[in-house]
């Protein structure tokens, strides 16, 4: 962690690649592919990034995506992503997409999966990165389209290594997916959900005891009940937390007073993330050296939160022989 040691090497287990998606990119995809952008250019985007909750950021994060149209786009994304992520330290990178936001607005599943591969598929040889996807169900457009979403993502199921639930939280409660984990977790998928962002504990404890997630991104208001603290505490059920994520939605009011601490002290696998980087003023390790600067978090505290990510993540034998 000191600056001539170079950022610490690190997992990154809740990464939306749509997220990472930069206003030069959105520029650049809107010029080839036609498409009309309500911002006259890079700086009057950049500026329209200030959120009130996470809804507020969601509208944008939509309407920006909808410049991805073809697989070149979605490859110069995970391209561009790769690159900053390997200045941040990452070695292993499990990457969720949202794949109702793409075919919602007549981008075919294969154009997006046959993009992100181009580029993900050779990451550990071009940027010492090993990546896997996770696709996401977007929980405000309920249980039956996540189901019509898993039909269509069924015969890709190797190419995937996992699923989530993501977006708009509060309303939406994990419970309503069991049946659509279920048929994930039957096919071998791995699974986690957003969880405890702005929803409250009883949406994590949907996730564990429900779906049985392995990992709840976010959980950050678990702190706010003893015995969901207890439960994640024994069963060493990861958290993803994305402090900058969590200051920019309004989720906590500043990184001075973020919870974190509390999750660490009652004894939880934590680990560091970056969620939409391109969104929240920084990418996984200016995280780390955030909560170091305001957060007065040691080097031995962030060195163990970056251990803990790869013991948090889905690694495999051929993973492991290459990061541990
Ligand atoms: N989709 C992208 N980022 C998200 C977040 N922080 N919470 C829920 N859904 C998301
Ligand atoms: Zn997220």
């Amino acid at each position: 962690m000191r600056p001539d040691a170079g950022p610490l090497p690190k997992a990154e287990l809740h990464l939306h690649i749509e997220g990472t998606l930069e206003p030069e990119l959105v520029f650049a995809c809107a010029r080839r592919n036609g498409v009309e952008l309500p911002f006259a250019d890079v700086e009057q985007l950049r500026r329209a990034y200030v959120f009130d909750d996470l809804q507020s950021f969601l509208d944008l994060y939509y309407l920006a995506m909808n410049v991805l149209r073809t697989a070149q786009d979605f490859t110069d994304l995970a391209d561009a992503y790769l690159a900053r992520a390997r200045e941040q330290g990452v070695r292993h990178a499990e990457i969720f997409f949202d794949p109702q936001a793409h075919v919602s607005r007549g981008v075919p599943l294969e154009v997006v999966l046959d993009g992100l591969e181009a580029s993900l598929s050779t990451s550990a040889e071009r940027f010492g990165i090993s990546t896997r996807l996770i696709a996401c169900f977007l929980r405000d457009r309920g249980a039956r389209e996540a189901m019509t979403t898993w039909e269509a993502l069924a015969p890709h199921a190797a190419r995937l290594h996992g699923v989530g639930l993501d977006s708009a939280e509060v309303g939406h409660p994990p419970e309503a997916f069991a049946e659509v984990f279920g048929a994930a977790r039957d096919a071998g998928l791995h699974l986690v959900a957003h969880a405890g962002e702005e929803g409250p504990p009883d949406y994590v404890w949907q996730a564990i005891d429900v779906l049985g997630v392995e990992r709840v991104d976010h959980g950050i208001r678990a702190v706010e009940d003893r015995a969901l603290l207890d439960r994640l505490a024994r069963d060493r059920t990861p958290l993803t937390v994305c402090p900058l994520s969590n200051v920019r939605l309004r989720c906590v009011p500043a990184l001075s007073e973020h919870r974190l601490p509390e999750l660490l002290d009652a004894g939880l696998l934590v680990t560091i993330n970056s969620d939409d980087p391109a969104y929240f003023g920084g990418y996984v390790d200016d995280n780390f050296q955030a909560l170091r600067r305001e957060l007065g978090l040691g080097d031995d505290v962030l060195r163990e939160l970056a251990a803990n990510s790869f013991r948090a993540s889905f690694i495999d034998e051929d993973d492991r022989a290459r990061l541990l």
